[in-house]
């Protein structure tokens, strides 16, 4: 069989086929990747026959729309798909014969209502109904999210023969696909739990704020065909971080701000002005925010900057999560002409690591 994975980051697309013929499946393209998809199929002269969303993703735009007009494939979703450019809606049970490899579809709400695994010969394609050991599972908060759902079809492919090993639609952490046996072991969301328990345990687990998830479900389900038509954050735990940027501002330094200088500096009365770019949302959450902060998300801060004009020549410390949108934030301000501009290192992640007090 021919079985490989496409991407470089955490989203992850998957080539099939059987061994020795032209025809070919591929499951979860990323749009941002269509060419490069495009210039295997050439270069290799596979025969694109499905393409294939193992669910409607939320976090980067399907590229499967896109490649069935470039293409004389079919868009194959399960039949609860929103997207209405799909072409073949498939339910649970229905089957395909690639040139003799057999891929079945098994329904698996909760994650989204249109959740599917792919079954092969020898194994599973989860999309975000499981991903691989502590990574647990797609998350059941977003529109059409079920957990007790989840939970049923997570028992369903706990059924099936234990020797499948497990390929998820994203995986982080580089961890190594393996079979369901094991991940009964190594995965928490495959404990041992009741209906009851496991909608419990989702709902300890205290996912952080998705609103951005939303916008790019919805983009998904339009059939967006730009890659950037729904913004991501830059440190969210997304497979695309490019977010909208203007060209040239990813080359642009910053330098950083250590917390303990930061906080030297708010304890001595001489503090910087804090730019803190996360969402509303997150400055209430678990994290907290630093005292006097001047709020601006970093979606909105390019066309912003003017409430920021007067301090053009002062300094400012950007701050979010993890360091990652900040520091885009701080390559804006730069390109926009601000001269004294810092980062926060590590974010408020690496602040409550110190111990330092925060706001709620
Ligand atoms: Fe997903």
């Amino acid at each position: 069989m021919i079985f490989r994975q496409l991407n470089p980051h955490s989203c992850k697309t998957y080539l099939i086929g059987p061994e020795g013929s032209d025809n070919v499946v591929l499951v979860d393209p990323v749009l941002e990747h269509l060419e490069e998809y495009l210039e295997l199929l050439r270069k290799e002269k596979f025969r694109l026959t499905y393409v294939i969303d193992t669910h409607t993703h939320a976090d980067h735009i399907s590229g499967c729309s896109a490649i069935k007009d470039l293409t004389d494939c079919e868009y194959v979703m399960h039949t609860t798909a929103p997207a209405h450019c799909v072409g073949l809606r498939v339910i649970d049970g229905f089957a395909w014969h690639i040139d003799g490899l057999p891929i079945n579809v098994m329904h698996t709400p909760g994650h989204t209502v249109d959740s599917m695994c792919l079954i092969l010969p020898d194994r599973i394609m989860t999309g975000d109904t499981l991903f691989l050991d502590d990574g647990g599972a797609g998350r059941d908060d977003l529109p059409g999210g079920d957990p007790g759902a989840h939970w049923e079809s997570l028992q369903r492919i706990m059924a099936l023969p234990d020797d499948l090993v497990v390929y998820p639609a994203h995986e982080y952490r580089g961890r190594t696909p393996s079979s369901l046996a094991n991940q009964t072991i190594t995965n928490p969301h495959l404990k041992s739990r009741s209906k009851q328990e496991f909608v419990k345990y989702l709902e300890e687990l205290k996912l952080g704020p998705a609103d951005w998830m939303k916008d790019v479900l919805a983009a998904n389900y339009a059939c967006a065909r730009d890659p950037k038509a729904a913004w991501v954050p830059v440190d969210a735990p997304a497979c695309e971080v490019q977010g909208t940027l203007e060209h040239g501002v990813n080359d642009i330094q910053v330098a950083g701000i250590p917390a303990a200088e930061l906080k030297w500096r708010l304890d001595a009365g001489n503090a910087p002005i804090i730019l803190d770019v996360r969402e509303e949302k997150e400055l209430s959450g678990e994290l907290g925010h630093l005292p006097g902060i001047t709020h601006i998300p970093i979606g909105s801060l390019a066309k912003r900057l003017s409430e920021l004009e007067e301090d053009k020549d002062k300094e400012i410390v950007t701050v979010c999560r993890s360091g990652g949108r900040s520091h885009t934030a701080a390559q804006i301000l730069m390109q926009a002409g601000f001269k004294h501009i810092y980062n926060l290192d590590g974010g408020m992640m690496n602040w409550n690591k110190h111990g330092y007090s925060v706001e709620k």
